[in-house]
């Protein structure tokens, strides 16, 4: 039996002198003077220097002599002052340290593929293939802590208020929540599926009708989409419903939510609520995207009256066929925006699809790809101190959804490339989302959040058989610093209407049967009125701690291939486990994973 702690790393301070200790822990670093060995001792706490004196012990010292980085060990010792020149301000526990009188080694360790105590440039591949090295790193360490913490938070938070924690299936049937199901091939009945949920969507309102009124969960989703640095195949929802509530009740229970989880997981005591609420429309025609970083300015303005009669052919003839001119201002931007990086950012637009790009640069003097036949215009958007010095104007034209689109990329291309990082937090609500989208690929209409979302059921009347696509619904996203966190809406929960927007986005009766027939079912038994939202937990959790990607707040993530270098998941499995489940596979098992 070894010796159990009596303290951890970081937990010893000027108060503790003389005091006989024994620390348990992993050996950060080793510094041999020759004579006189000083290791740091490391656990999740914090880090303690411990020092090991031929003068004082020569066999122990001798010991220490073997002591690597990574090896685990159980130190006896007294805690003294350091000398006052060995104080170190930056430590916690900078201001002691621990005279060794006794070590046990406990497990020894291999050079390990990943310092654990440099900041270096590691490969992705290779943090994960070693994650619970990765894991000791104390970033990472403060990353998962303020997980818990948010995980916790929320627990409290929603208990406080009556919401009951229930867990739904993983093994269930697929819903449309808008990605690629991953399937799970049943034995016991071959040849049928279940899916992963890529929400609890359908459960949390079934549990609605049983009557819990106040619900939530943290939750597993499952989602086989294209990744990016805020998705994973598997990630947590903060996941709630309620009944008889409007939408007011759920915006202003998330926003609590939010200002509680900000003050106990990081001590950020500057949550100001109720958050800003911008319309759908509001945001697409003001900065090109429903998730805007507002922090960053760039307000879309819309020029078209100042160049209708522009001796600039190509543009007049463009307006007069029906284009606006549109474009943003981006302040300081003169000296930043050379001519090479205009021609990089007109290649760019290009490429997403714009005809044109007109830049106007007000440094030392006013430069502009239209300068030579549109000086007039351009002087007059000076004049009404539209451009300003040391600015840079992008401009282009269009349809007005196209040069939305357009710009919002360029927008969010500056803002990552040109932009330092902005302090500090931004919050808004985005609401009044139009009910449908229209669905590229699958060439049918779609719902934008999910069918199960309540339209506005004037627009649901008027536009229903007309033009569906001008039908706005009854839900709500919050956007924090350009990410959304989280979305929601009020349900419906009338079967007619549920029925209607089956039909609309092209489900037929005996498709609706055979995909919902059972929440249609439920919906003859007594629905309350409900609705609910689901936060993103790694996305939420990664703005916290300041994270690029949700990767470095979830402890065993996937890479972007979607596979696990640690387990080697996804992997082939054997000829009498397919067998079992009479799947045949249609490519040989040596070309399976690649
Ligand atoms: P939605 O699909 O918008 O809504 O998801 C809610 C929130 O979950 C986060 N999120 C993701 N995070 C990481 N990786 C992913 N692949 C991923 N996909 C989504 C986002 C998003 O805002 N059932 C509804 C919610 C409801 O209506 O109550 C739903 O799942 O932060």
């Amino acid at each position: 039996m070894f010796q159990k702690r009596t303290h951890h790393c970081n937990q010893l301070r000027k108060e503790d002198i003389n005091q006989e200790v024994i620390l348990n822990g992993w050996i950060d670093r080793v510094r041999d003077l020759g004579g006189i060995i000083f290791i740091l001792i490391r656990d999740r706490y914090g880090k303690t220097q411990v020092v090991f004196d031929s003068n004082e012990n020569k066999e122990l010292y001798e010991k220490a002599l073997k002591l690597r980085n990574e090896y685990v060990v159980s130190i006896k010792g007294k805690v003294r002052l350091r000398p006052e020149k060995d104080i170190n301000p930056n430590m916690e526990t900078g201001e002691i340290e621990v005279l060794a009188l006794n070590l046990e080694i406990l497990s020894e360790s291999e050079t390990p593929p990943i310092y654990i105590n440099v900041e270096e440039e590691v490969s992705e591949n290779l943090r994960l293939k070693y994650r619970y090295l990765d894991l000791r790193k104390e970033k990472m360490q403060k990353n998962l802590i303020t997980r818990h913490k948010v995980m916790k938070t929320t627990r409290d938070f929603l208990s406080s208020l009556d919401f009951l924690e229930v867990e739904t299936p993983y093994l269930t049937k697929s819903t449309p929540e808008g990605a690629r199901d991953f399937l799970v091939p049943s034995r016991l009945k071959p040849g049928t599926f279940y899916a992963l949920p890529q929400s609890p969507q359908l459960f949390k309102q079934l549990l609605m009708v049983s009557g819990f009124d106040k619900y939530f969960q943290i939750a597993r989703c499952f989602r086989d989409e294209d990744f990016r640095a805020d998705r994973q195949p598997e990630f947590t929802q903060i996941d709630l419903e309620a009944s008889f509530v409007t939408k007011e009740d759920i915006l202003d229970l998330t926003e609590k939510l939010i200002k509680e989880i900000f003050q106990k997981s990081i001590n950020f005591f500057d949550v100001h609520i109720p958050f800003k609420r911008y319309t759908y429309d509001y945001l697409i025609n003001t900065y090109g995207s429903d998730k805007p970083d507002t922090r960053y300015g760039m307000e879309f303005l819309e020029l078209t009256d100042y160049f209708r009669n522009t001796e600039a052919n190509f543009i007049k003839k463009a307006i007069d066929e029906g284009s606006i001119i549109k474009g943003f201002l981006i302040k300081n931007g003169s000296e930043k925006f050379s001519r090479k990086k205009l021609d990089e950012l007109i290649e760019f637009s290009k490429e997403m699809g714009s005809s044109v790009l007109i830049w106007i640069s007000y440094g030392d003097e006013v430069r502009s790809n239209i300068k030579k036949v549109a000086e007039k215009e351009i002087n007059m958007l000076l004049e009404h101190g539209i451009i300003k010095k040391k600015a840079v104007m992008l401009l282009t034209m269009g349809e007005l959804q196209s040069v939305n689109n357009i710009l919002g990329q360029l927008r969010n291309k500056i803002i990552k490339e040109e932009f330092s990082k902005k302090e500090g937090f931004e919050f808004l609500w985005v609401t009044d989302f139009p009910m449908f989208a229209w669905d590229k690929e699958e060439g049918r209409i779609v719902a934008e959040h999910h069918p199960f979302t309540m339209p506005n059921l004037e627009d649901l009347e008027r536009y229903a058989k007309t033009d569906p696509m001008k039908i706005k619904s009854e839900s709500y996203d919050l956007v924090i610093n350009g990410y959304e966190i989280a979305s929601g809406s009020i349900r419906i929960h009338n079967r007619e209407v549920q029925k209607e927007v089956f039909r609309i986005i092209g489900l037929n009766e005996s498709e609706i049967e055979e995909k919902f027939g059972f929440l249609i079912e439920a919906f003859k038994y007594g629905v309350p009125p409900h609705g609910g939202i689901a936060l993103g937990m790694d996305r939420l959790v990664s703005i916290l701690v300041g994270e690029e990607s949700i990767k470095e707040v979830i402890a065993f993530p996937k890479t972007a291939s979607g596979s696990d270098p640690m387990t080697g998941a996804p992997s082939v499995v054997s000829s009498r486990q397919l067998e079992e489940l009479h799947i045949i596979l249609t490519i040989s098992s040596d070309l399976a994973g690649q």
